[in-house]
């Protein structure tokens, strides 16, 4: 009997934690639709394993989402998992002296985009067995981490970045209500501070540290929690 793969969409897979999250899911045996705006990333990518299907998507041009849901649909996919991965930090500046306009385009990308990939691509999970979905948020959108003066990276005061990821946490809680009881399990994830381009390749996890959280969350038994934020030690604090 032939079995449809389990299909996972990740959204900035073209390189860092999104790329490692990719791979892992697709050496798990899932069919991953790897989706970034840079072209020579998603070639690299789709080399390095056969489950991955590469497409283009910037996350805050709704027009690119519609491609993407559009090419799905007309070969009937059914998603399983979206992993909202795409983000950026832009933050330059203490919050007394940050342009309005980077706080804004941070939103754009961190907040607005997550919500309407999620919006554009819920009726592609519908039909899934177990729906899964990760928004890749950070320890530093934490009250509880951002409160505590023991915390690690507690002398970070990025207003935008911060803010869109505390943001993020409760773009979460609002879906993880709502579609809690249709079987879905919606979770942010703290990958930890990692090596990538987001800090300067400044942080002290490698991917593929940061992508075991992402992919425990995307890969959850029915059991599993919906409407949580945990690292990979895990629950963190809100
Ligand atoms: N690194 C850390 O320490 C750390 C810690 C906590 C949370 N995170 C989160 O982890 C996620 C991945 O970040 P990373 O560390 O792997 O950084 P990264 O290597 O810079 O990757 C970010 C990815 O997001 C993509 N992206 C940004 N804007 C986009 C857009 N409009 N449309 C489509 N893709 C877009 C980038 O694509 P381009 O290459 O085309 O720009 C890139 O592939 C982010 O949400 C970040 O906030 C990172």
């Amino acid at each position: 009997m032939q079995t449809t793969p389990t299909t996972a969409l990740v959204t900035g897979a073209g390189k860092g934690i999104g790329a490692e999250v990719a791979l892992t899911l697709a050496a798990r045996g899932y069919r991953v639709i790897a989706c970034a705006r840079t072209a020579a990333d998603l070639t690299a990518l789709a080399s390095r394993h056969d489950g991955i299907e590469p497409h283009a998507l910037d996350v805050c041009d709704p027009a690119s989402v519609a491609r993407v849901v559009r090419a799905l649909q007309a070969r009937n996919v059914t998603l399983d998992v979206l992993v909202n991965n795409a983000g950026i930090l832009l933050d330059c500046a203490p919050p007394s002296a940050l342009p309005l306009e980077l706080v804004r385009a941070t939103y754009e990308t961190n907040v607005f985009a997550a919500i309407t990939v999620t919006q554009m691509l819920l009726p592609l999970m519908y039909g899934s067995a177990h729906p899964r979905i990760v928004n890749v948020s950070s320890g530093l959108g934490s009250f509880a981490n951002r409160t505590d003066p023991s915390y690690s990276s507690a002398a970070i005061n990025a207003l935008a970045y911060q803010t869109s990821k505390s943001a993020l946490n409760a773009v979460t809680l609002c879906f993880a209500k709502e579609l809690g009881e249709r079987g879905f399990k919606i979770n942010a994830a703290d990958p930890g501070y990692t090596s990538t381009a987001l800090n300067g390749f400044s942080g002290p996890r490698t991917t593929e540290q940061a992508a075991r959280v992402i992919v425990r969350l995307a890969t959850l038994d029915d059991d599993g929690p919906n409407g949580g934020f945990f690292d990979e030690e895990g629950v963190v604090g809100w």
